[in-house]
């Protein structure tokens, strides 16, 4: 067939008005294709989702050209100043704020299951002391869909919360486990005196042999960290985790399959890979030359920490998290030049033809590194803390994609192959 346009295509067959417009409560309206192929024989092509909504969801909302991000409604900014992360997960999995007795409930909960089972600390030593936590936490989590299958029915609303709960609960535990090992040190056990952020920072960073003092200011930065990281709508971990889960696999296995895809640098790995960027410059006379070959199309090198599929606008969680970072640096009286470095290049950046024709601006893992380097997280932790808070998230959009049945995700292609053709007969 040669190149047609879709109205011609379309209208060489049944009714033109087989595709509804759908309205949502905010935002683009979307076409319902989903009988196109059945009443007109085409297929979409979308490689990348840019103009495809994969599903209906009621959790998280964003305006990339306004910068507007919102949980269950309520804006980010406000969430991350006046809430706390283990309330903004009970908001993202059951819809709204919970009441006082509410919150003690599901804190209590969390706290019931936030022990790792003591076979599960035996999966770390098979690996390397200098293997990636982003590694170790693919498998130990996709290694507790081994001890949570038999005793779970996700056809149970009762099991499908317990088994959210779990992954929330058990996440800190993990990923702290995933660094002590790699340091030689005892993994830590939780301390339910302690609120869900202060509680991390303990296992990450005490030692046997000391009492482990929680700083409250980076017990705060961390929780904001946390609730600013916990979902972000259909991102490319999210997606993952929803496909992985509408085939009715294990929510542990399809929580492990969100890590995975969170890990890569275009993604959860961008705040990685943005201090490592940094540390590169090392100065801000370098930060013509790093802007040089973010435009240099020859050059594979991107601005780490810039740019976004959605947001075409400031990503109103980078703001938060800058402001975050120079709290903490100013309290804990420490002078990162790195953070010069970044502002300087946001700077230079924002004022380049290039970004701007672009709407290249810095996204939530532009400043997150430098907030967390100031709190003492080692570089190849960053993604791995990422990974802690949007597990609210992928737990979320789990049980919601549970209540709903559109069955086994299964897109199609535009076939590029070769035609049909028979196996050469032997000579
Ligand atoms: C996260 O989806 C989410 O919601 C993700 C996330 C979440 O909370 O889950 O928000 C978290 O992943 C944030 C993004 C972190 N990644 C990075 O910081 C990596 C650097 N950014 C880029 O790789 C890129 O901006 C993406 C991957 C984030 C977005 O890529 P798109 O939407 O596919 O953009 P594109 O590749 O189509 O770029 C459009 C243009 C291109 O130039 P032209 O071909 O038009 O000439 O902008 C250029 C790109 O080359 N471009 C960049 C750039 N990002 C885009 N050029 C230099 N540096 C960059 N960072």
């Amino acid at each position: 067939m040669g190149k047609k346009y879709v109205n011609a295509a379309l209208s060489e067959s049944h009714d033109k008005n087989s595709m509804p417009v759908l309205e949502g409560t905010m935002g683009p309206h979307a076409v319902d294709i989903q009988a196109m192929y059945e009443q007109h024989g085409l297929l979409a092509f979308d490689p990348g989702f840019r103009s495809t909504a994969s599903c209906k969801s009621a959790i998280t909302f964003v305006d990339g050209g306004a910068g507007v991000l919102l949980y269950r409604g309520y804006p980010i900014d406000e969430l991350a100043q006046h809430s706390n992360f283990v309330e903004v997960a009970y908001l993202l999995m059951f819809g709204e704020l919970p009441d006082d007795s509410e919150l003690a409930r599901f804190r209590a909960s969390i706290e019931q299951h936030n022990l790792l089972h003591e076979q599960v600390l035996s999966f770390y030593h098979g690996f390397r002391r200098d293997a990636h936590p982003m590694a170790v936490m693919v498998g130990v989590v996709g290694a507790l869909s081994a001890f949570y299958h038999d005793i779970m029915d996700i056809r149970d609303p009762r099991d499908r919360i317990n088994a959210a709960i779990r992954l929330i609960a058990k996440m800190p535990s993990i990923a702290a486990a995933s660094y002590t090992y790699s340091i030689g040190r005892p993994q830590r056990y939780p301390n339910n005196n302690l609120d869900y952020a202060s509680n991390f920072l303990q296992m990450l960073f005490g030692a046997p042999n000391k009492e482990y003092e929680v700083d409250p200011i980076l017990a705060r930065a961390l929780d904001r960290i946390l609730i600013l990281h916990a979902d972000h709508e259909q991102n490319a971990s999210t997606s993952t985790v929803r496909m992985a889960a509408s085939s009715g696999a294990n929510p542990f296995a399809c929580i492990a399959a969100g890590i995975a895809s969170l890990w890569g640098p275009a993604h959860g790995g961008a705040n990685e890979a943005v201090l490592k960027m940094l540390v590169d410059i090392g100065t801000p006379k370098n930060i013509p030359k790093v802007i040089a070959r973010a435009k240099d199309k020859s050059d594979s090198f991107r601005l780490m920490g810039f740019g976004h599929r959605i947001y075409k606008n400031f990503d109103p969680r980078s703001k938060v998290i800058q402001q975050s970072a120079r709290e903490v640096l100013a309290h804990l009286g420490k002078d990162d030049p790195l953070l010069d470095i970044a502002m300087q290049l946001e700077e230079i950046a924002l004022k380049d033809e290039y970004f701007i024709e672009r709407k290249l601006y810095p996204n939530v893992d532009f400043y997150s590194g430098i907030l967390l380097r100031a709190m003492g997280f080692p570089v190849n932790m960053f993604t791995a803390v990422f990974a802690v808070a949007r597990t609210a998230g992928w737990a979320s959009h789990w049980l919601e994609l549970q209540e709903e049945s559109h069955g086994i995700d299964r897109p199609r292609q535009l076939y590029i192959g070769k035609t049909l053709r028979h196996y050469p007969k032997k000579k």
